[in-house]
C-alpha cells in the first residue's frame, strides 16, 4: 500500500499545478470528471504508441498485444468490484451506455403491460431516461410519452435520505420488475442502503440495477456483497480517461439478457436466415470496443488501489467535514443533502443570488465548481430549485482548499448582493 501522502498525491496530477486566470487552480469539480494522473496519461499514449492495434481480430503479434492489455483491463475491474468472473464485466463507452444496455435489454427482457418498475427520484437523468424510453409504447420521435407499464417514484426527504421504507410499504409489488438506483447521489452525496433495497426488490422477484458513478469512486464496491443484479460506472471519475465504462452483471441475468447493439465481435454466426450472440461478454460488446480507453481506465483503478481505500475515505470526509462547517457559517447559505454517511459532494444555493453568478465569481478565482441542474432536475424538483452550486471532492483536494472556496463564495455573496 502506498501511504496517503497529499504532497505526493498531487504531484501525480500535473494539471493541478496549473494556474487559472493568473491563479491557482483550486479544482472542485471531480464529481464531474477527475483530473488524471500521469499513470494514466502514459498508459493511454504507450497503447496509442507502442501497442495499437485492433482486438480479438488480428492474426499478428501487436493484435494479441492489445488483446492482452484489454483482457487484463477486465481482471483488474473485475478484482475491483468484485465480481466473479470477468464474462461478469462489460465494458463500455461510460455509465450511459451501460445503464441504456441495462433498460433497453430488461424492458424487452422483463416487462409486459401492466408491470412496474421502480426510480428513484435522486437519480442522474442517466438512470431515469433509459427506463422511459425502455418502458415506451408511443413511439416518438420528439420524446417520451406514455409507458406499457407504470414507471414508479422512489422519493426522498429533505436531508436527502432516501425513503427505503416506502419500498416495503407498496412501492414495489409482485409486477415490479425492476428497481434501479444510485449507490451515490451526484447531487445531494447521498449513499442509499443498497443492501436493504437488494433484499426488499428480491423477495419480489424484481432486479435491482445501480448507478455505481459516484459509488465507486468514494469508497469500496463489491457487487457480489451489494448482490445488485446489474452495476454501471464511468473510467473518468475513477480517474481514467472519458469514453470508457464498465456494466457488470451477475452472469446468469447477462447470459438471458438481449443486447442493445449489434454488429461485428457481438455474433457467433450470421446468416441471413439466423443470427447467433457470441459468449460474454462480447455479446455486449459489438464494433470495436475503446480498448486503449479500457487500458487507461484499469490504470486509473491502479492508481486509486494503490492507497488503503479507508485512508482516502477518511481524507475526503475531512474535506467533506471542513467544507460544510465553513460553508454553513454564510449567511442565507443552503446546503442540499445532509443525509448521515454522504459523500465528499457539497451542493448549495445562497439565498438572494443565483447559483450560476456564484460559479462566475468563483471561476474567476480559479475555483471551479459545477452549476445548473447536475443533470438531476427530478431531484431538484424536491426542492423547488432550478440550479445548484455543486463542490465535489477528490482524494487530490486538501483543507486549503476548502478554505478558498468558502472565502471565495464568501466574496460572491458579498459582490452579487450589492
Ligand atoms: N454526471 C456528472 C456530474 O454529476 C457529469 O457532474
Amino acid at each position: 500500500m502506498r501511504a496517503f501522502d497529499i504532497e505526493s498525491i498531487r504531484n501525480d496530477f500535473p494539471i493541478l499545478a496549473r494556474n487559472v486566470y493568473g491563479r491557482p487552480l483550486v479544482y472542485l469539480d471531480s464529481g464531474a470528471t477527475a483530473q488524471k494522473p500521469k499513470c494514466v496519461s502514459e498508459a493511454v499514449r504507450g497503447m496509442c504508441l507502442e501497442n495499437n492495434a485492433n482486438i480479438h481480430r488480428g492474426a499478428h503479434r501487436l493484435a494479441s498485444e492489445s488483446t492482452t492489455r484489454y483482457e487484463e483491463a477486465r481482471e483488474t475491474v473485475r478484482a475491483f468490484i468484485g465480481a466473479e468472473c470477468p464474462q461478469e464485466i462489460i465494458f463500455t463507452s461510460g455509465a450511459t451506455a451501460g445503464l441504456n444496455v441495462a433498460a433497453s435489454s430488461l424492458c424487452r427482457l422483463l416487462v409486459g403491460e401492466g408491470d412496474n418498475i421502480v426510480v428513484s427520484q435522486m437519480e442522474h437523468h442517466s438512470n431515469i431516461v433509459p427506463w422511459q424510453m425502455g418502458m415506451e409504447n408511443v413511439s416518438t420521435g420528439r420524446g417520451w410519452r406514455g409507458s406499457k407499464g407504470n414507471i414508479r417514484v422512489l422519493p426522498f426527504d429533505d436531508s436527502g435520505a432516501m425513503d427505503i421504507d416506502a419500498l416495503e410499504k407498496g412501492l414495489v409489488d409482485d409486477r415490479t420488475k425492476v428497481v434501479a438506483l444510485t449507490q451515490c447521489s451526484n447531487v445531494l452525496g447521498t449513499r442509499p442502503d443498497i443492501g436493504r433495497v437488494v433484499e426488499i426488490a428480491h423477495r419480489h422477484g424484481a432486479v435491482v440495477v445501480v448507478d455505481g458513478c459516484q459509488g465507486a469512486v468514494h469508497g469500496d464496491t463489491n457487487v457480489r456483497d451489494l448482490d445488485c443484479d446489474l452495476y454501471a460506472f464511468s473510467g473518468h471519475k475513477l480517474y481514467g480517461p472519458t469514453g470508457v465504462g464498465v456494466l457488470y452483471g451477475k452472469k446468469e441475468l447477462l447470459e438471458k439478457m438481449p443486447p442493445l447493439l449489434g454488429g461485428g465481435d457481438m455474433i457467433a454466426t450470421v446468416s441471413f436466415g439466423e443470427t447467433s450472440w457470441a459468449e460474454l461478454p462480447f455479446k455486449f460488446e459489438a464494433g470495436t470496443s475503446n480498448y486503449i480507453g479500457a487500458v487507461g481506465m484499469a490504470e486509473g483503478i491502479k492508481y486509486l488501489s494503490q492507497f488503503d481505500r479507508a485512508d482516502v475515505a477518511r481524507h475526503e470526509q475531512s474535506l467533506l467535514d471542513a467544507a460544510t462547517e465553513a460553508l454553513s457559517k454564510i449567511d442565507g447559505l443552503r446546503i442540499y443533502g445532509t443525509a448521515p454517511g454522504k459523500a465528499s459532494i457539497v451542493s448549495f444555493t445562497v439565498e438572494g443570488t443565483h447559483a450560476s453568478d456564484i460559479g462566475a465569481v468563483l471561476d474567476k478565482l480559479g475555483i471551479a465548481v459545477r452549476t445548473g441542474t447536475h443533470c438531476a432536475q427530478p431531484l431538484l424538483s424536491h426542492y423547488g430549485v432550478q440550479s445548484v452550486c455543486r463542490a465535489s471532492f477528490a482524494l487530490y483536494n486538501t483543507l486549503e482548499e476548502v478554505d478558498a472556496l468558502a472565502a471565495g463564495v464568501e466574496r460572491a455573496v458579498k459582490m452579487l448582493r450589492k
